[in-house]
């Protein structure tokens, strides 16, 4: 059995768990700084690690006494080397190596894309497939499409050549005044929307499973705003980006509506494209969008190979993933040293761990 304290401080989450066997959450910590950020509409990278400065130390003690464990229980200390904000990333870093130096412990330093895909291992009823499979990771900052031949092993095949889709949410949120993030609020305000409203654009890209979103986000941009010369009365909706004028007769529920199906209808696509090309044995769905009913739904309808996600908890960034991303490293012998850097951009490929 391996017990593993992982902590994941890569962007707005002060989070810290403990994972035995890559499998089993013993404890699973999350200090959120949404509220803190809500107020600029995004996180601003300053205020996020002065945050996570006050309270990792907490967090983490919150994890051991959960778990109702010493240091001596655990078997290895994880932490999100990169991608994500480097201020933030080094708060976790800095205090995984100063615990790893206290106690003896062995570190990792594990990719945090990587642990998106490992969340699918911490549902009970997990159950994997033999590789190869494909993995849609979805966030944020994120949108990569890789298939994965192995624990460890990553192919990428494809993914966003402008926005994350996650970003796209949050983008449309800010534009339309709901609350940030955009994603849970644009899904909430699209259930008593018609999809059919508007027929924002499906963005064709040269690469055969990329995908891109700048261009929706413009459509949407467009159809909702007064054009200078429209003479129409704007409609004065609180927290909607500031220079942004929405026209007075649009329903921000069939906008939401049309969005969210133009957006996982292009994630779709891709996706089932990919999985019969690489002849997948399941498609493994992860990041913060995977959350999203929808994009679930439409997964499952429109793929002819079984399709698996997070449980809804574990979808958002979260330290358990990491935990169990780093119990697979850990059991291939890998281990990183004391002066590891990070990586504030890293690419999830087949030389992940090699430089
Ligand atoms: O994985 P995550 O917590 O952070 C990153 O690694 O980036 O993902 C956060 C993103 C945000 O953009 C948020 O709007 C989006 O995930 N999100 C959703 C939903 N829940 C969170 N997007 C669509 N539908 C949701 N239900
Ligand atoms: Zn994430």
């Amino acid at each position: 059995m391996t017990t593993i304290l992982a902590i994941e401080t890569s962007c707005d989450e002060t989070a810290a768990a403990i994972v035995t066997d890559g499998r089993t959450i013993a404890s699973n910590i999350i200090a959120s700084q949404i509220d803190l950020h809500a107020q600029y509409g995004g996180v601003f990278p300053e205020v996020a690690s002065r945050a996570h400065a006050e309270t990792i130390s907490a967090v983490v003690a919150q994890a051991m006494t959960q778990a109702d464990m010493e240091y001596t229980d655990l078997d290895a200390i994880a932490v999100t080397q990169g991608p994500g904000l480097v201020g933030s990333l080094l708060v976790g870093i800095n205090f995984a190596k100063g615990l790893a130096l206290a106690t003896g412990l062995p570190l990792l330093g594990i990719n945090h894309l990587e642990g998106h895909i490992y969340s699918l291992w911490l549902a009970p009823d997990f159950a994997d497939f033999e590789f190869p499979v494909l993995t849609l990771i979805v966030s944020g900052g994120h949108s990569e499409l890789l298939v994965m031949r192995a624990h460890g092993v990553y192919q990428r095949i494809g993914g966003t050549i402008d926005d994350a889709a996650g970003e796209a949410f949050d983008k449309v949120g800010r534009l339309l005044g709901l609350p940030f993030p955009g994603g849970p609020a644009i899904e909430k305000a699209a259930k008593s929307g018609a999809t059919e409203t508007y027929n924002f654009p499906r963005a064709k890209t040269d690469g055969a499973y990329d995908f891109s979103f700048s261009g929706l986000k413009t459509a949407v941009l467009r159809a909702v705003s007064i054009q200078p010369s429209g003479g129409r009365r704007a409609r004065r909706v609180r927290g909607a980006e500031k220079g942004t004028q929405l026209r007075d007769d649009i329903n921000i529920s069939d906008v939401a509506a049309s969005f969210q199906e133009a957006l996982t209808d292009a994630l779709v696509s891709s996706t089932e494209r990919a999985a019969r090309d690489y002849k997948v044995n399941a498609v493994y769905l992860s990041g913060g969008v995977s959350a999203n009913a929808l994009l679930r739904a439409k997964l499952r309808a429109q793929l002819s190979v079984p399709v698996r996600y997070p449980p809804l908890t574990l979808c958002t960034d979260n330290a358990s993933m990491i935990g169990a991303a780093a119990h697979f490293r850990f059991r291939a012998g890998h281990r990183s040293p004391l002066d590891f850097e990070a990586r504030a951009s890293w690419r999830l490929s087949e030389d992940v761990y090699a430089d």
